[in-house]
């Protein structure tokens, strides 16, 4: 098999996965998809070379999530780019309540007209704005993969954090090194850092992230 061939092979497996796994919301994750490798690629919101991994790196990367999250929880995902992991997340637990938080007009009006056909406007909102900026708005759970290094993302994402509540940020290799360079405001806020795992026989390496909590 030559290196093309086992990407389009370790693709359809990771759809099947997905299918399996997700039954009910498979048709939706299904037009996501859609949306992503049509409307996305064109619009300059997701590479061309995303396309043949967009189920592997992409939508079960963030879809795991939902085994970090609690039951009826509100979400705010922030620098949510073209919908993860927050669209992902929000078709698998249809008990959540997800807001995708965004600065850039192109990618807002992309997950708007997503969110519209993907008819999850009753419980998924999208808002144009900047963490740091955002104002009265918060949540039990706050979101983010790829935005920012640790030590930012919790000075932008702290704030949003309802009480009791907590960030989980999707992290790589990475994670511990960034929560040592984090430790001078986990401890100023008394919070605790935890690095977890998930999506055990869906993704391969399993998906790391970090959960952050007040100590208790
Ligand atoms: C590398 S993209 C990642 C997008 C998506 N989370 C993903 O994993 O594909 C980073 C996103 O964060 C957004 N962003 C950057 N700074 C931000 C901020 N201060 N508040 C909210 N979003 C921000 C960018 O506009 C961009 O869409």
């Amino acid at each position: 098999m030559n290196a093309e061939e086992a990407s389009v092979s370790r693709e359809t497996e990771a759809a099947a996965k997905a299918a399996e796994r997700w039954s009910a919301a498979f048709p939706l994750l299904e037009r996501y998809h859609g949306w992503l490798i049509g409307a996305g690629v064109e619009r300059g919101l997701v590479g061309p070379r995303e396309v043949e991994r967009m189920w592997d790196r992409h939508i079960n990367n963030s879809a795991v999530l939902s085994e970090a999250v609690t039951e009826n929880a509100t979400v705010i995902d922030v620098g949510s780019g073209a919908g993860l992991p927050g669209i992902p997340l929000a078709i698998v637990r249809p008990d959540l309540k997800v807001t995708l938080l965004e600065p850039l007009q192109r990618r807002v009006d992309f997950l708007q007209e997503t969110v519209d056909d993907l008819g999850l406007h009753e419980r998924v909102f999208v808002i144009r704005g900047r963490a740091e900026d955002l104002k009265d708005v918060q949540a039990e759970v706050v979101t983010s993969r790829a935005v920012a290094a640790l030590p930012k993302l919790l000075g932008w994402c702290w704030p949003l954090v309802a009480p009791g509540g907590e960030i989980i940020a999707l992290k790589g290799a990475q994670a511990a090194a960034e929560v040592t360079a984090a430790a001078n405001y986990l401890r100023k806020k008394q919070l605790q850092a935890r690095i977890e795992t998930v999506g055990a026989g869906l993704v391969e390496p399993l998906t790391t992230l970090v959960r952050i909590r007040k100590i208790t």
